[in-house]
């Protein structure tokens, strides 16, 4: 996996991110199993809630493009800002419908700098679909 490609393409389409109100870019770009790739921006609202991150916008993608989200096997994630760009608690509850616990995820800020972590990591207990088991 050549993470400085996908690094490089995550942070090119930060100037896509449309986030006026918080200067806040971030980028996501999800590769399957089969290669493809997928990207996606932050896109805000005045209405604040009504924002969608670049995680969701990249899942959305995905499945607009006729792919199967269940076939992510990293989720690169980057914004502008100085500290590595963590996904937030409801990108974290989307993605577990999607990706294994072992998915990993490369976090870098705007230089470039990147961690690297799995799902499990990031989200140990989640509540899934096994949950809704009644
Ligand atoms: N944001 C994301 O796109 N992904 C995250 O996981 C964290 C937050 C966006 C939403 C909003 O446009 C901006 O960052 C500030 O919260």
């Amino acid at each position: 996996m050549n993470i400085e490609k996908y690094l490089d393409l995550a942070y090119d389409n930060l100037a896509k991110s449309y986030s006026p109100y918080s200067k806040f870019q971030v980028s996501c770009v999800g590769i399957l199993n089969n290669g493809k790739v997928f990207c996606g921006v932050n896109v805000e609202n005045a209405s604040f809630g009504a924002t969608i991150c670049a995680e969701r916008s990249m899942i959305t993608n995905i499945c607009v493009q006729g792919e199967d989200p269940h076939n992510l096997e990293t989720i690169v994630i980057i914004s502008n800002g100085e500290k590595i760009c963590l996904p937030c608690g409801i990108c974290r509850q989307t993605l577990v419908e999607f990706i294994k616990s072992d998915t990993k995820f490369i976090l870098a800020n705007k230089h470039k700098d990147y961690k690297i972590y799995t799902f499990n990591d990031l989200f140990p207990l989640p509540f899934d679909i096994k949950d809704l088991n009644v």
